[in-house]
């Protein structure tokens, strides 16, 4: 008979990276074992991904390295991705970071989005059916020259804030958030979008932790359960994507459960109906999946995934495997969610209003917003004093769907003027070339904390304009406004540096 546990008795403490190790000491040889120990003691570097919507990234890390002391090296798989492995200013002390110019993220989670393919695609509709707090959306985002749509889904309510703010940082305009469990995703839009990334929740067991990804102990119970919530999220994922499209499947897990495991029953589940690509010729190093663990033999397909123990590329434990949909998947559907359009308080833009904002912007700040919209396939449209650029293609193809927010503000309409908002200004800080503010070098320091500049000479700018600001450099430094005797600090308090 099971002995009775003492409720007084002291519980053994176990370290949960000890106990991880444990469980994935007979998933590799000696040799590799031993490696991976040894990468362990290695401090993780932090890692920034540059915003190709924003700087040019190889011009942007040479600036920030002279201008922070950053010592630098190139995320093999990422072309956009440095390790900063030495550093005078942190790179989240920086402006740089608070206007989204880079997004600091773990080098393994640099893998998945790089996976796609998005040559040929001019316009695609990608659901990111899990992504807050949305490091990969705007990974995304840049790979996809934000055209198209975003669809960035996310179940959890105590989650959609950040993922909102994450991607105004960005300066993302083509995309939707929305907030459903993914699973339903497959019924009600089955063979519907050109890519679909299902970065999992899963159970972090990537030997790293961090505050991204915390390890913590996990019971079996649980392990199964995530298990089966991932497979039922990937199916939704499968049905969602079009035929010919592709699916990239992620966790920060080294749990053959929650990897391997999963490929391989959706393999048996739809057989024919994917393949799973083979990764190892795309990577700067093999990092081939397992096609054994515990006594299951898995798919032969399956180890075309990616398996990222910490020492394959000095980075978390991760796994990622991209998927062509080759057959639909036999599955219910159903009607998705449906609110008339008029209900999300927007309203579009007149014509002749959207003529008369272009000419405001064009003659206040030499800013041409026609080819913005035209490029990125974006319409004019209203909510109170607010006016926010909208995707073209949600309006044509999720126009019912209730979402948490739509596109990106681009200003607010005041009485006799137009103020650009900050977030669409940093996107777009370049094309701003006329009332620029040069601030001086002195006052820099305590504008970046937020404080109001004064005491120089503001002749040249109308008094109440919302001037854009920057330094010698022309580095965007916020927007300002003129009052009094003074420059107005609008920088948003999430951009203010220390
Ligand atoms: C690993 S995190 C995503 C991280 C994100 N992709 C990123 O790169 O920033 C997994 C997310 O899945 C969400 N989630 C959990 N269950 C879900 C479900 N059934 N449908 C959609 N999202 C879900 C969680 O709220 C969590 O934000």
């Amino acid at each position: 008979m099971a002995k009775k546990r003492n409720r007084s008795q002291p519980q053994p403490q176990t370290n949960p990276v000890d106990d991880a190790l444990a469980r994935f000491r007979p998933l590799l040889d000696d040799a590799g074992y031993q490696a991976m120990l040894d990468e362990l003691q290695r401090p993780l570097h932090t890692s920034i991904r540059a915003n190709p919507l924003k700087v040019d990234p190889e011009r942007a890390i040479q600036h920030w390295r002279a201008r922070y002391g950053w010592q630098v090296e190139p995320v093999p798989y990422c072309p956009t991705g440095w390790w900063v492995t030495e550093s005078a200013t942190q790179p989240s002390q920086t402006l740089e970071h608070r206007l989204g110019e880079f997004y600091i993220q773990d080098a393994a989670s640099m893998l998945p989005v790089e996976l796609f393919d998005f040559d040929g695609l001019e316009r695609p509709l990608i659901l990111d059916m899990a992504a807050s707090p949305g490091g990969k959306t705007t990974h995304l985002a840049a790979r996809s020259g934000d055209r198209g749509l975003i669809l960035a889904n996310d179940s959890s309510q105590g989650r959609i804030p950040a993922l909102r703010i994450v991607l105004e940082q960005w300066g993302a305009v083509n995309s939707a958030v929305s907030r459903f469990p993914g699973e339903q995703f497959g019924a009600w839009y089955p063979d519907v979008f050109d890519r679909v990334l299902l970065d999992a929740p899963c159970s972090m067991q990537g030997l790293r932790s961090t505050e991204a990804h915390p390890m913590r102990a996990i019971t079996e119970k649980e392990q199964s359960a995530l298990a089966q919530r991932q497979t039922r999220l990937l199916e939704s994922a499968l049905q969602a994507v079009k035929i010919g499209g592709q699916v990239v499947y992620s966790t920060c897990t080294l749990a053959v459960e929650e990897d391997e495991a999963v490929l391989d029953a959706l393999m048996r589940q739809h057989p024919g109906c994917f393949e799973i690509a083979n990764l190892s010729s795309r990577l700067p190093a093999p990092a081939p999946a397992l096609s054994e663990a515990s006594g299951q033999t898995f798919d032969p397909a399956v180890r075309g995934a990616a398996r990222l123990w910490p020492h394959t590329f000095g980075t978390s434990g991760f796994f990622a495997a991209l998927l062509t949909k080759l057959r639909p998947l036999p599955g219910e559907t159903a009607e998705p969610p449906q609110r008339p359009f008029e209900r999300s308080g927007l309203e579009p833009l007149k014509k002749q209003e959207a003529y008369d904002l272009t000419l405001l912007l064009k003659q206040q700040y030499g800013f041409d917003l026609e080819p913005v919209l035209l490029e990125q396939d974006l319409a004019l449209y209203r909510r109170g004093k607010s006016v926010l650029a909208v995707p073209d293609l949600f309006l044509t193809t999720f126009r019912g769907l209730p979402v948490q927010s739509l596109g990106l503000e681009v200003g607010e309409e005041l009485p006799n003027t137009f103020s650009p908002a900050h977030d669409w200004v940093a996107r777009y800080a370049a094309r701003f070339n006329a009332n620029r503010l040069r601030l001086p070098q002195e006052l820099i320091p305590a504008w970046l904390r937020g404080e109001d500049a004064r005491g120089f000479e503001t002749q040249n700018f109308a008094k109440g304009l919302v001037v854009i600001v920057e330094d010698e450099d022309g580095r965007f430094l916020g927007r300002g406004k003129l009052v009094q005797d003074r420059l107005r600090n609008l920088l948003p308090r999430k951009a203010l540096v220390g």
